[in-house]
């Protein structure tokens, strides 16, 4: 097996260099491109006219999410998750600060991987915009009326949360899979034992997250798993409803990824989960508690100041005592991606190694366990064979295939990581119906709506990793990379390119009539129960309570009021309470003062932020508005003077 899986990684990596050699040749037009003019006059969107879609994009290591408007490709966000934020001054003011409060502290970034959509009866309902933080496992909620974070949630008994956020289509849970296992103790400690004990101490979790209502995201229960990777995973539908699919590789157990230890099996799994087994399970008292703490932190609407709690503890279930909860499905061979097709009936795996698509059955996958086609039992999870639940695969697709997304018309198109493709197939036939190069190593695809009951299956995007040729070069490191392909006809053809923010590792998108209706312009000055707000000129102020002075302050076009102060001493805290008062739609301020260091304010109108400082001499201080707000914005500023205690 040694052999074989070296020749495998090292005859793909022959192949991916003479692909990319090939593809640099042809890079004018490739036989899947449109001409020229065709292409452009189906992206161009003219000055002042609205893009079709919305797509939410990953921002994957800057830690955020990217907004872009399809076709044209043009930026038109970028939402603060899980990384500081200086062009909103997010995870900067007081009022943010607590989102990135976790059991580690205050950590002010990580690698975001998966977008998902809110659902209801499995259609995006354009509520919230779900994503991950890969490396200190949390989920993040977003609104999509606003446009912000209003909520992230922990998740204890894991390391890396890649398997996530995928949401069930009934809107009720989001979930996360351990992506690294870990020695997780009966109370949910991290153990210190020997690392080359991993087979008998490491263990992994699936979490199930309560989504269905704002500020309240709770695990609902945990499931412990077997100590392997969990790699991605995809809510049932229709005939699967009620089951959630995760990509399960390193079933060798093995603590080095060295090639002589990893990827040795033929095959890995499909962890099959019954959550309404679960349920069940946790109703009749099945699960254990562990009392491991995580944070939740959210958004206040009326003061729009985060809040940030310490949850104590989970209900866990172990598949010993709670027969019918998870079932393996055989796959080849580290999958990555697993995607269910609209109807609910094909399970499809992405077995990075693997020489086929692997599809399993629904309807087989039921009549399988009510059988008992079992071949083996691993840690009280039955395995079932491989034949009683396929439904077919797809023969020489290309070379590691990764994900699959749908266009709702009985199509599948999956992306080929080494062979730089999508590739077309059909559904119930698995024939390959076509194929076109990605410029290059694509990751991810995304059709709008493709993971779904009902895409639409007009566009699709990949999202490459490695960018190379394809613009003006900026040194060692270039954006990463999407492309749109146009697939509404029978051929997949290449529309445009356009760098992203970060490495985008999934993305989604739906028509702009979902959201664009129901944006919040600004934020009701009435309405805000910020405990310092200011809500008109003369009612602004310097108050002294010890060595804390808050300074209660207004802008508005073009000045601060109060914007002289005096009265602060050395060795004093000093708080700004800023209010934006302008009741007006797109009319931001901004606030800075020389020297501080947790940089500046961004006030959104109706909004209270809070910039704490500590003054380290004696002086005069300038502070301005940092948002180009009118014809007076660089008269928009004023002192404040620091003496001696
Ligand atoms: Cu206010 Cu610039």
């Amino acid at each position: 097996m040694k052999t074989s899986r070296s020749l495998l990684v090292g005859g793909g990596a022959a192949l991916l260099g003479g692909l990319l050699f090939l593809a640099c040749r042809t890079t004018g037009t490739p036989s899947a491109n449109l001409a020229v003019g065709d292409a452009a006059s189906k992206v161009y969107v003219a000055p002042g006219q609205h893009d079709e879609y919305y797509a939410f994009m990953s921002g994957g290591f800057s830690g955020q999410v990217s907004v872009y408007g399809l076709p044209s490709g043009r930026l038109l966000k970028v939402i603060p998750v899980f990384s500081q934020n200086a062009e909103n001054g997010w995870g900067y003011n007081e009022e943010t600060k607590p989102m990135l409060e976790t059991t580690y502290g205050f950590i002010p970034w990580d690698d975001s991987h998966h977008t998902e959509l809110s659902q209801t009866d499995g259609v995006p309902n354009g509520k919230w915009l779900f994503i991950n933080g890969n490396n200190t496992p949390r989920i993040a909620r977003i609104d999509l009326t606003t446009f912000e974070t209003d909520e992230i949630v922990q998740i204890p008994n894991a390391a890396g949360g890649h398997a996530s956020p995928f949401t069930t289509p009934d809107g009720r849970y989001v979930v996360s899979a351990t992506r690294f296992s870990i020695p997780i103790g009966d109370a949910g400690e991290n153990r210190d034992v020997a690392i080359d004990s991993y087979k008998d101490t490491f263990k992994g979790t699936l979490s199930f997250v309560k989504a269905d209502e704002p500020t309240k995201m709770r695990i609902a229960f945990q499931i412990l798993m077997p100590g392997y990777d969990y790699d991605l995973g995809h809510a049932g539908k229709g005939p699967s409803e009620g089951w959630f699919f995760f990509t399960s590789y390193n079933s060798e157990r093995a603590y080095t990824k060295l090639e002589a230890n990893a990827s040795q099996a033929d095959k890995d799994y499909i962890a099959a989960v019954n959550y309404k087994q679960a349920e069940s399970c946790v109703a009749q008292g099945k699960a254990r508690t562990v009392n491991t703490r995580y944070a939740h932190n959210w958004m206040d609407e009326g003061s729009r100041a985060a809040k940030s709690e310490m949850v104590a503890s989970v209900p866990m279930l172990d598949p010993r005592t709670c027969p019918g909860l998870v079932y393996y499905l055989p796959t080849p061979k580290s999958p990555h991606g697993v995607d269910v097709d609209p109807t609910g009936e094909y399970i499809v795996a992405g077995g990075k190694l693997a020489t086929v698509i692997p599809v399993h059955s629904a309807t087989k996958l039921l009549k399988a366990i009510a059988d008992k086609q079992f071949e083996s039992e691993i840690d009280g999870i039955p395995v079932l064979k491989y034949q009683a639940v396929l439904a077919g695969e797809v023969q020489k697709p290309g070379l590691g295939p990764l994900h699959t997304e749908f266009d709702g018309r009985g199509n599948a198109y999956t992306s080929m990581f080494i062979s730089s493709e999508v590739v077309k197939w059909k559904l119930g036939t698995w024939e390959v119906l076509d194929r076109a190069p990605t410029y290059y190593s694509v990751g991810h695809l995304m059709i709008p709506g493709g993971d779904t009951k009902k895409p639409w299956g007009k566009y699709l995007v990949a999202m490459n990793k490695i960018t190379k040729d394809r613009y003006l070069p900026t040194g060692p490191e270039l954006a990463q990379s999407a492309q749109l392909y146009d697939i509404s006809g029978d051929k997949i053809k290449l529309l445009l390119d356009f760098p992203t923010i970060g490495e985008p590792h999934y993305a989604n998108a739906v028509p702009a009539s979902l959201i664009e209706q129901q944006q919040v312009k600004f934020y009701k000055l009435t309405e805000n129960t910020h405990p310092f707000v200011t809500k008109a000129e003369a009612q602004g102020g310097i108050k002294r309570a010890g060595k804390r002075v808050d300074v209660n302050m207004v802008a508005i076009r073009s000045h601060f009021a109060p914007d002289n102060l005096e009265g602060v001493q050395l060795g004093d805290t000093v708080y700004f309470h800023v209010t934006n008062i302008e009741q007006d739609w797109d009319i931001l301020h901004g606030f800075a003062v020389l020297g501080a260091t947790n940089a500046e304010l961004i006030l959104n109108p109706g909004e209270t932020k809070t910039l704490k400082w500590v003054p380290a001499a004696t002086g005069v201080y300038p502070f301005y508005c940092t948002d180009f707000c009118s014809a007076l914005h660089q008269e928009m500023q004023g002192y404040v003077r620091v003496s001696p205690a």
